[in-house]
């Protein structure tokens, strides 16, 4: 087992910059001055990065090293971190969190049981709407992924990828995103959002907006898909319109009574599958790119 104590007193930088998941996820994560736990902090490169992007951070490690190592750059920054040197096993955070990231720590632990004790707590303390980020070895990954799927209902999933999985805890059906205006806010599930642009964002021409009492993601000003609650909307064309609703888990999109033609309601079951949720967003990118811009 890696004596991370040590490699921390001979080394500042042992674990390198941010993984570029837990960067995309905080540059596009749409909450200001967030709560946010890290657990088996280390000498706090998640930690510094996400309290530099303005929220507050708490960091948790069992290397006392790693802690103050963490506390003075923090210090020197003037950055929101407060740092606790303790056994995540054993350490009970008092309050809640908009985020906890758990970042190459659980397979530290020693055996699963200590492993499903430390996600519970992180699961706990999340507040509705919130996330849990986990990159750990691939060898977990499925231990993580089925703690998780064993709450029906209680967690999306954000992300599920070799080495990531970032759920998002529910808030019944309808999450309000948090850092809109409160004569902005609108109603819609933030984990599938979340998904959808990292499908969509990095095109060229991409545009997000509140719309329908949801979110709309265009290109080049034409709309492409949708969230409005926990339903996903995609803009599929007259031509394929027919042929989508025909397939299981779409109904038609009809706001105002009358269904809006060329456009469909996917349900959870239909996108809950990664490669499905891509086959979808997809159909609504070729549709939009097929429109002349705006
Ligand atoms: C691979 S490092 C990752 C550190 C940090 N999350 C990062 O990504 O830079 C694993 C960290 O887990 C900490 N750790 C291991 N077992 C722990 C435990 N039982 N309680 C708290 N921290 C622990 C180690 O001290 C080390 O800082």
């Amino acid at each position: 087992m890696t004596d991370y104590e040590r490699q921390y007193r001979e080394s500042r930088d042992v674990c390198g910059p941010p993984f570029p998941e837990i960067v995309a996820f905080f540059e596009r994560y749409d909450r200001t001055r967030a709560k946010v736990l890290d657990l088996g902090c280390g000498q706090g490169r998640d930690a510094l990065f996400v309290a530099r992007m303005g929220h507050h951070v708490l960091g948790v490690d069992i290397s006392k090293t790693g802690i103050s190592q963490m506390l003075e750059q923090a210090e020197r920054e003037d950055l929101d971190i407060r740092g606790v040197v303790a056994d995540v096993v054993e350490y009970e955070p008092s309050e809640d969190y908009d985020v906890v990231i758990l970042d190459r720590v659980l397979h530290m632990l020693k055996n699963d049981g200590e492993r499903l004790a430390v996600l519970e707590k992180a699961s706990t303390v999340t507040k509705p709407g919130g996330f849990v980020l986990v990159a750990d070895t691939p060898k977990h990954q499925r231990l993580i992924r089925s703690f998780f799927e064993d709450r029906p209902g209680a967690w999306v999933k954000a992300r599920d990828k070799k080495g990531y999985i970032f759920v998002q805890k529910s808030c019944g059906m309808l999450c309000v995103p948090r850092s809109s205006s409160e004569e902005e806010s609108m109603a819609y599930d933030e984990g599938l959002a979340q998904r959808v642009r990292e499908e969509i964002g990095e095109l060229p021409g991409y545009v997000e907006k509140k719309m329908f009492g949801g979110i709309g993601f265009m290109l080049h000003g034409n709309m492409a898909c949708g969230v409005i609650g926990a339903d996903l909307i995609v803009r599929i064309g007259s031509e394929r319109y027919e042929t989508a609703l025909a397939e299981s888990h779409t109904r038609p999109f009809d706001m105002t009574g009358r269904p809006m033609r060329g456009w469909v309601v996917v349900t959870a079951e239909g996108y809950e599958a990664d490669a499905d949720l891509k086959g979808w967003v997809q159909r609504g990118v070729d549709y939009a790119l097929s429109l002349p811009a705006k």
